[in-house]
């Protein structure tokens, strides 16, 4: 058996917690379930499978995301990355198994308070209001945060007052962060497709999130592009020690940008190790790395 598939068992069997009850100090969930034992995961899936009708679309998944790391989910089209993010922020309840947040097992993920579980994501083919400017997309990724009433909100006192000066000043804060000021009031829809993907990224972490999950952040964009936008997703992971989960088609970039890299396989996880590792593994060569992706193609 090789290294990558006996740490994937080794992870199996993790604590199953009861629904919103604390996962035990020191269980696997919440100790580290990558193989190095000395980072902690504050979140997890454990046995997780999802399917639609005949389609299994994730199937008995294991996974851990060391905090502060970024993890690399890959695979062909139809593998089940997106499901996975999916059932982490709730769209999806699972089958079977157990989403793990800060040390709490949810058996469907708790979507009214992710907000403030510090969980944001991104959209594989976009989440943004066309019709909106910049500046107001990215200010809706505060707006969970919110806590003044609607009346206070109209009337402009209390402590919707400060919220709107919070509001404005995180905004631009992100809106430099990104280099996204000389379109802090155009209207998203008539932005390139790259920059769009960067307001969304912006989008996601004015919040300051724990866990960001990007699916497909650098997806349809130029080599220069991505090659900026990785620079950002690096900058918002050392900015906020955020853990990310990254899905991405590009295996240079992949490399290049995760701690970890976990393969799936027709909704299996087949593979998760460092880059190197995975690289190596024969199974991810087979089912992944040896054929061209279909964006890869001509
Ligand atoms: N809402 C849904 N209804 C029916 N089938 C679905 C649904 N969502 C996903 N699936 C199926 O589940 C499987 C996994 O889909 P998923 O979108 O997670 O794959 P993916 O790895 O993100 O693929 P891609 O690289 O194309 O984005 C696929 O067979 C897909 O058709
Ligand atoms: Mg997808």
């Amino acid at each position: 058996m090789s290294t990558l598939a006996r740490t994937a068992v080794s992870y199996r069997g993790a604590a199953e917690g009861d629904s919103l009850s604390p996962a035990r100090p020191g269980s696997r969930a919440s100790s580290g379930a990558q193989g190095d034992g000395a980072k902690s995961a504050s979140l997890a899936l454990e046995g997780v499978s999802l399917s639609f009708g005949g389609v299994a679309a994730l199937r008995d998944v294991d996974l851990a995301f060391a905090d502060g790391s970024i993890t690399a989910v890959i695979g062909p089209n139809g593998a089940g990355k997106t499901s996975l993010i999916n059932v982490i922020t709730g769209v999806y309840t699972p089958d079977r198994g157990r989403v793990v947040i800060k040390g709490r097992s949810y058996s469907r993920s708790p979507t009214s308070r992710l907000a403030s579980l510090g969980v944001a994501r991104t959209f594989q083919n976009l989440g943004l209001f066309k019709g909106l400017s910049t500046f107001d997309n990215i200010a809706l990724g505060l707006s969970f945060a919110a806590r003044s009433t609607i009346v206070e909100q109209a009337l402009g006192v209390g402590r919707a007052r400060a919220e709107v000066a919070r509001t404005r000043r995180k905004t631009d804060e992100a809106l430099e962060h990104l280099h996204l000021e000389s379109y802090r009031d155009r209207l998203v829809g008539s932005l390139p497709y790259g920059v769009q993907k960067r307001i969304e990224l912006a989008r996601a972490s004015v919040a300051e999130p724990h866990f960001l999950l990007l699916d497909e952040p650098l997806a349809g964009m130029t080599m220069d592009d991505k090659v900026e936008m990785t620079a950002f997703i690096r900058s918002v992971r050392s900015r906020l020690g955020a853990t990310i989960v990254l899905i991405e088609h590009d295996i240079g970039l992949v490399m290049s940008l995760s701690d970890r890299v976990a393969v799936f396989d027709y909704g299996r996880k087949i593979a998760e190790g460092t880059p190197a590792e995975v690289q190596a593994d024969q199974a991810v060569i087979d089912a992944y790395l040896g054929v061209p992706h279909a964006d890869e193609e001509a």
